[in-house]
């Protein structure tokens, strides 16, 4: 049998990326769109089996933290990834503590080295829920997250869109980075 965590197996571990992110999106300080280099630390632990009924679950329990440049960070994320090798589902559950939870979900290969989730607002599966401010003023209508993984090194690519009060149009919330094993 293949290993129980599928391709979540090589993300396992402690990952930094050093100024290589970029981040669009509205900054209401400045009043206009701004593209942000970001560093970024992320650790993934994994842990299973969780059962389900007849479902069996491996996972990975993950933090990210995304810097400008000193202090505090602009961007943190907890939450899980999740794998179910019977099925292939893939899962990323997290919350942003903007007051928004996101599990975002697809199917994938077990020795797969990329593939996509997504969430959309309102969907019955891969769902997001926002608090009422941002409902009302800054709502996040769908998510998407392309992964790539080579030998120490992953990759994420992924648009959020936004329906935001300043914008007449879904505005695209843009992050990108690549990450290296520190650990
Ligand atoms: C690497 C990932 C991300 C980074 C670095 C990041 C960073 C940022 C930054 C810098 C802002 C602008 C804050 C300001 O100056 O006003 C922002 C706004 C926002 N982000 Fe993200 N973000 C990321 C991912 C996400 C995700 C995954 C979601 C939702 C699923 C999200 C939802 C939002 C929302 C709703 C706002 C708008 C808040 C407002 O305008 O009032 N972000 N983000």
């Amino acid at each position: 049998m293949a290993n129980e965590w599928g391709p979540l197996e090589k993300l396992a571990g402690e990952w930094e990326g050093e100024k290589g992110g970029l981040d669009t999106a509205f900054s209401h300080s400045k009043g206009e769109v701004l593209g942000t280099p970001y560093r970024e630390k992320c650790t993934m632990k994994p842990f299973g089996p969780v059962d389900n009924g007849k479902q069996s679950l491996y996972g990975l329990d993950y933090k990210s933290a995304m810097w400008r440049d000193e202090g505090n960070p602009f961007h943190t994320e907890v939450g899980y990834w999740l794998w179910d090798a019977a099925t292939g589902e893939i899962m990323k559950g997290f919350v942003v503590p903007r007051g928004i939870t996101v599990l975002a979900g697809g199917t994938t290969d077990a020795d797969s080295v990329s593939f996509s989730l997504k969430a959309a607002l309102g969907d019955p599966q891969y769902n997001i829920g926002e608090n009422k401010y941002l409902a009302k003023n800054a709502s996040s209508l769908s998510y998407l997250v392309n992964i790539t993984i080579g030998d120490d090194t992953w990759s994420y690519d992924e648009v959020t869109m936004l329906r935001m009060n300043e914008f007449a149009e879904p505005y695209a919330h843009t992050d990108h980075n690549t990450l290296h094993r520190v650990g």
